[in-house]
C-alpha cells in the first residue's frame, strides 16, 4: 500500500530531486498533489518550478498548487545566492503548459486532509513551512488527521546555514514552524546534521550522468549549479542534497538514524531566531516532539537515488 504524500516545495534544485525521487517511486509513494511556498525563490517562480519538474518527469497528472507568498510575520528571504534566479539554474528546461490549480495551496491541504481517511496522509514539506501552519491555524481540526510529517529543516551540531545560528527553512518562517512543532503531529526531522552527510561528490554525480536520461541529465546539470556555493563555502568534495533525505526516508527509513527528542524553535531573539533547540542529550523535561536524525548512510542514500532515477 503506497504512503499518500503531499510534498510541500520551494523548488530549489534539491527539492526538484526530491520530488523526482517520489514520482519514480509510484510503488511506495502516492503523491496526492504539489504545494508550493516562497522561500528559494518567490513564489511565482516556485509554483512554476514545481510543474517544470512534473513536466520533465512526464507526470502532468499531478495536481501542483500556489501557497502563501510570504512568511506569517516576517519579510520573505530567498536564497537566489545558492539556487540561482530562477531557482532552478543550471539548465534550461522548457515553460511549463500544465495547468496551475486555482485552489490555494493552504486549501488544498485542508480539504485534502479533511477527505482522506484520517491518518493516511504524510506531508513532507522541504522548504518554510508557511503553508503547513497556516493550515493549520486556519482549520485546527486537521492536525489530529495528519499521519505524520517528514520534514527538512533545522539544524544542531551542524548550526546554522543561513545565520550562525539557523538554517534556511526554519529562518525563513520560525512562527509557522513554531507552529508545527508544538503542534503534536509525529514529526520526522532532516536537520543539516544529516544532510551535511550526503554530499554530491564527484563519483556519486557521474553514477547518475551515466544513467543518460534527460533526467539525469537535468539533475546533474543542477547539481552542477547548487554545489558550487556549498562547496566553497565549507570547501567540502560536494554539496549538501538536503530535500531528497526527506523522500529517501519515506522509501528506506533504515538508512537514517536519529533520536526522539524535545525541539523547540527560537522566535524572540533577532539573534538567534530559527534556531532549532534541539534537546539532543535530554537535559531538559520538555516534552519528546521530534525524531531528529543525526547520521545517515550515505553510500545507501546515493544507490538509492541513483536506481530510482534510472526508472523516470
Ligand atoms: O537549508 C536547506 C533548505 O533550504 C533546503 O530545503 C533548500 O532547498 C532550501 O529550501
Ligand atoms: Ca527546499
Amino acid at each position: 500500500m503506497a504512503t499518500k504524500i503531499i510534498i510541500d516545495t520551494d523548488p530549489g534544485q534539491d527539492d526538484a530531486v526530491a520530488i523526482l525521487l517520489a514520482l519514480a517511486s509510484p510503488k511506495e509513494i502516492e503523491v496526492l498533489g504539489i504545494t508550493a511556498v516562497a522561500g528559494n525563490v518567490p513564489l511565482a517562480l516556485t509554483q512554476k518550478n514545481a510543474r517544470i519538474i512534473c513536466e520533465l518527469a512526464g507526470r502532468t497528472d499531478i495536481p501542483v498548487f500556489a501557497g502563501c507568498d510570504r512568511p506569517m510575520i516576517h519579510p520573505l528571504v530567498t536564497a537566489e545566492h545558492v539556487h540561482g534566479k530562477t531557482g532552478l539554474d543550471g539548465i534550461a528546461l522548457p515553460e511549463p503548459t500544465m495547468p496551475l490549480q486555482d485552489r490555494h495551496a493552504v486549501d488544498f491541504i485542508i480539504d485534502t486532509l479533511r477527505a482522506e481517511p484520517s491518518g493516511t496522509v504524510t506531508l513532507c514539506p522541504l522548504g518554510p513551512l508557511t503553508n503547513i501552519a497556516t493550515a493549520f491555524a486556519k482549520a485546527p481540526e486537521i492536525i489530529a488527521r495528519v499521519q505524520q510529517i517528514i520534514l527538512m529543516g533545522g539544524a544542531y551540531f551542524e548550526v546554522g546555514n543561513i545565520t550562525p545560528a539557523a538554517e534556511f527553512n526554519i529562518y525563513v518562517d520560525p512562527e509557522a514552524a513554531k507552529i508545527v512543532f508544538q503542534s503534536g503531529v509525529p514529526l520526522v526531522v532532516m536537520p543539516l546534521d544529516v544532510t551535511h552527510k550526503v554530499l554530491t561528490t564527484r563519483p556519486r554525480i557521474d553514477a547518475i550522468r551515466a544513467i543518460g536520461s534527460p533526467v539525469a541529465h537535468a539533475v546533474v546539470s543542477w547539481t552542477d549549479f547548487f554545489e558550487r556555493f556549498d562547496m566553497a563555502k565549507y570547501g567540502a568534495e560536494g554539496a549538501p542534497l538536503h530535500d531528497p533525505c526527506v523522500i529517501a526516508y519515506l522509501l528506506a527509513p533504515d538508512l537514517f538514524s536519529g533520536r526522539h527528542i524535545n525541539v523547540e524553535i527560537e522566535t524572540g531573539s533577532p539573534l538567534t531566531r530559527g534556531m532549532t533547540v534541539a534537546d539532543w542529550w535530554g537535559v531538559t523535561t520538555r516534552p519528546k516532539n521530534a525524531t531528529f536524525m543525526g547520521d545517515v548512510d550515505a553510500a545507501g542514500f546515493y544507490e538509492l537515488l541513483t536506481a530510482r532515477l534510472a526508472q523516470i
